[in-house]
C-alpha cells in the first residue's frame, strides 16, 4: 500500500536500511557519542539516499570503494535535517563516522546529583516518536525495520543496558558491552542507558535493572512479571523477543513507561510499595505484541499501537485483577477521554483515530488514540463475540508480525476476517470522524458509581470521611479527584490532602490531580510543593496538566514561566519542548 510518512524525510523508493553495526563511545565529559556505524541496505542503491538527522556532526561517509559526498538541508524545527548521501553506484553497504550533539533530543545526560545514589552520572535515550535521528542518521519512520549489533564503550565503573540481547562484557581502559538485536525493529525502538546499574533476576525470562539503592524495592514491586507474560501470551500469542526485563530510570523520565523491546524503560514513580501500579507494566508488556511486533506505519496510525495496547491491557487486567478492577479503569478512562476531547475541541481532527499529517508528532500524541482506540476495539469484540474476536487477535498478530501497517491496511484485514463488524459498528465514524459516536457500550462500574455517590454527597455539603475512603481502590481515589469540582474552598483542599493521605502514599498521579484542584481553587500556599514536584518529576502525563492549570488560572499565570525556568535544567528535552510549547501558545 502506498503511503507517505509526514514525520520523516525517508524516500522508500531509494531503498531500505536492513542492518546496522554500531560502535558507540559514550563520553560523559562532552555529553556526546562518537559513533561509527556500518549500514547494510536491502538492495543496491543508485544515486542518492535521504536520511533523517538532528544536529549530527558527520565526519566521514564512504562505501567499500569510495568516499560519499553529503549535504544537510536547513533544520526544520520538528523534523531536523534531511541528510542526503550522494554518489551511490549500486552499493548495498556504507559507513558513517559522526558525533552526536549535546542537544540530541533523544538523550538525557544526568549529573550524579540527579540520581538516587548521587555518585555516578546517568544517561538514557528516548527515541519515540522521532528522536532516533538525533543519535544516528536513519530512515526514522516506523515503516522501516532493521536489525543491529552494538559495541558500547563506557567509563569503567558504569554499566550499559540496551533494548537488545547482551552478549559479553570486555574490561579494559573503558568497559565495552556487546549487544545484538536479532529481531528487526523500527528506529523508535532503539534504546540505550548507562549508569550505576545492577541487575536482579525476577523469573526465568524476567529481570530488572536499577541503581543499587532502588533494586530491592523495584524487584519486590514487579515480582509478578513472569505471570503477566504467561497471561499475555494466552491472549496475543507467543512472546517472540526472548527476555523481558525492566530498567528503572531517574524520575525525570518523560513517560511512565517506554516499551523498548526486551527492556521496558520505567519511571521510578511506579514503585509505590503496593504493587499497585501494575497496569503500567501490563501496558508496556502488551506493546511487545501491539506496537513492537505489529507496528503503526506512520504516527498518524498511532492508535494501532496505543489503542490496541490499551485494549490488551484491559483484557490482561481483567484476568489478573478481576472484572471490577477492569470496569473501574474503563469508567475512569472514559471520563479522561471526554475531558481531553473537550480540551482539544470535540471537532478537532486530533479526536479522530486516524490522525492528521502533522510534523509535531510528540504534541499530537494525546491519550485519545489510547482510550478511543480501546473503546473502538471493544465495540468490534461486542459485534462478533469474545471467542471469535480472540481468534481474530491471534491471527492479526501472526499475519503481521515484524511488519508495519497503516489504518487502512488494518481495516482491509478486519473486513476480510470479520465482515460482521462492519454491519454492526460504524467503523468509518470511529476511525475518521471526530469525538465519539452517540451509541456504544459505555463502561459501567459499581466501584466508580460508589465514588460518584461520594461526589454527589460532597456537592450537597457532606464530605467523605477518612474511614470511608480508606479501602478505596487506587483508581477510586483517582476517580474521586477526577470528579471533584475544579474550584473548591481552600479548607477543603487541606481536608482532602489529609484524608487522602497524599504525602504518605506518595503517588504522583494523586499529586498531579490534587495540585490542579489546589491551583484552580486559589490555594496559593501549595506553590512550594508544586515547585518541588516540577523539579523532580518529568512524566508528562502528570506535569503538563499542572502547567496548563497554572496558565489558565489568574493568580498563577505569571508564576509558571519563572517556576519552570528554575527547574528546566532537570528535565529531558522532550519535556522542555512540550512545556515550552504550552507557554509559548499562552504568550508566556
Ligand atoms: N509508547 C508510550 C510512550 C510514548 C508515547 C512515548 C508517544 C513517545 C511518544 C508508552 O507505551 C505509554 O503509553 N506510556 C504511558 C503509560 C501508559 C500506562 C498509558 C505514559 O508514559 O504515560
Ligand atoms: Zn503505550
Amino acid at each position: 500500500m502506498e503511503f507517505k510518512d509526514p514525520a520523516s524525510y525517508t524516500d522508500l523508493s531509494q531503498g531500505k536500511i536492513k542492518h546496522i553495526d554500531f560502535h558507540i563511545h559514550v563520553d560523559f565529559s562532552t555529553r556526546t557519542f562518537d559513533i561509527e556505524a556500518k549500514y547494510q541496505l536491502q538492495g543496491p542503491v543508485h544515486g542518492s539516499l535521504f536520511l533523517d538527522s538532528f544536529r549530527i556532526d558527520l565526519k566521514e561517509a564512504r562505501t567499500n570503494h569510495k568516499e560519499l559526498e553529503w549535504e544537510f538541508d536547513p533544520e526544520d524545527e520538528f523534523l531536523g535535517q534531511r541528510l542526503q548521501l550522494k554518489g551511490f553506484v549500486g552499493d548495498s553497504t556504507f559507513t558513517l563516522k559522526f558525533r552526536t550533539s549535546p542537544e540530541a533530543r533523544a538523550l538525557q545526560w544526568l549529573s550524579a546529583n540527579q540520581t538516587v545514589g548521587g555518585k555516578y552520572p546517568f544517561l538514557f535515550s528516548q527515541c519515540q516518536a522521532i528522536h532516533a535521528r538525533s543519535i544516528f542518521p536513519c530512515q526514522d519512520s516506523p515503516s522501516v525495520r532493521f536489525t543491529y549489533s552494538a559495541e558500547v564503550e563506557v567509563p569503567q565503573e558504569l554499566v550499559a543496558a540496551m533494548a537488545a540481547e547482551q552478549l559479553e562484557i570486555q574490561e579494559g581502559k573503558h568497559t565495552t558491552f556487546l549487544f545484538k538485536m536479532p529481531q528487526p525493529i523500527p528506529s523508535y525502538l532503539f534504546a540505550l542507558a548507562v549508569g550505576n546499574l545492577t541487575f536482579r533476576e525476577l523469573g526465568p525470562r524476567t529481570g530488572i535493572y536499577a541503581e543499587p539503592e532502588t533494586i530491592e524495592a523495584a524487584a519486590w514491586e514487579f515480582a509478578e512479571n513472569e505471570t503477566k507474560i504467561v497471561e499475555a501470551e494466552k491472549l496475543l500469542g507467543p512472546y517472540l523477543w526472548g527476555r523481558y526485563d525492566l530498567l528503572v530510570l531517574p524520575p525525570s523520565f518523560p513517560y511512565g513507561g517506554m516499551e523498548n523491546p526486551r527492556l521496558t524503560f520505567l519511571t521510578p514513580t511506579a514503585i509505590l510499595g503496593t504493587r499497585g501500579h501494575l497496569s503500567l507494566i501490563t501496558h508496556e508488556l502488551a506493546h511487545a505484541w501491539t506496537g513492537n511486533l505489529v507496528t503503526n506505519a506512520t504516527w498518524q496510525d498511532f492508535w494501532l499501537n496505543e489503542g490496541w495496547t490499551t485494549y490488551a491491557e484491559t483484557r490482561i487486567t481483567e484476568i489478573l485483577e478481576g472484572t471490577d478492577s477492569k470496569d473501574l479503569h474503563l469508567a475512569f478512562n472514559e471520563k479522561q477521554l471526554i475531558a481531553i476531547m473537550e480540551r482539544v475541541g470535540m471537532n478537532s481532527p486530533q479526536t479522530c483515530l486516524k490522525l492528521p499529517p502533522e510534523k509535531d508528532v510528540d504534541s499530537f500524541a494525546t491519550s485519545i488514540p489510547y482510550y478511543k482506540g480501546c473503546f473502538f476495539l471493544q465495540e468490534c469484540e461486542y459485534a462478533v463475540g469474545r471467542e471469535r474476536f480472540d481468534e481474530f487477535i491471534q491471527k492479526y498478530m501472526a499475519s503481521f508480525q515484524f511488519q508495519s501497517l497503516t489504518t487502512e491496511a488494518f481495516l482491509d484485514f478486519l473486513k476480510a476476517e470479520l465482515p460482521l463488524v462492519f454491519e454492526k459498528v460504524d467503523v468509518h465514524k470511529w476511525i475518521y470522524e471526530p469525538a465519539l459516536p452517540e451509541e456504544w457500550h459505555r463502561p459501567k462500574s459499581h466501584l466508580y458509581d460508589e465514588v460518584q455517590e461520594a461526589l454527589y454527597d460532597y456537592e450537597k455539603g457532606i464530605k467523605p470521611t477518612k474511614e470511608q475512603i480508606q479501602n478505596w481502590h487506587r483508581y477510586q481515589v483517582l476517580s474521586f479527584l477526577q470528579g471533584l469540582p475544579k474550584k473548591i474552598p481552600v479548607e477543603d483542599c487541606q481536608y482532602f490532602d489529609d484524608i487522602l493521605e497524599l504525602e504518605k502514599r506518595n503517588d504522583v498521579a494523586f499529586f498531579s490531580f490534587f495540585y490542579i484542584i489546589c491551583i484552580m481553587s486559589g490555594y496559593e500556599a501549595i506553590l512550594p510543593r508544586v515547585e518541588q514536584f516540577m523539579g523532580k518529576i518529568g512524566r508528562m502525563l502528570y506535569v503538563l496538566p499542572i502547567v496548563r492549570a497554572m496558565i489558565e488560572t489568574d493568580w498563577s499565570r505569571d508564576k509558571v514561566r519563572p517556576l519552570f525556568e528554575r527547574v528546566r535544567d532537570r528535565h529531558h528535552q522532550i519535556t522542555v519542548n512540550a512545556v515550552e510549547g504550552l507557554l509559548k501558545k499562552a504568550g508566556l
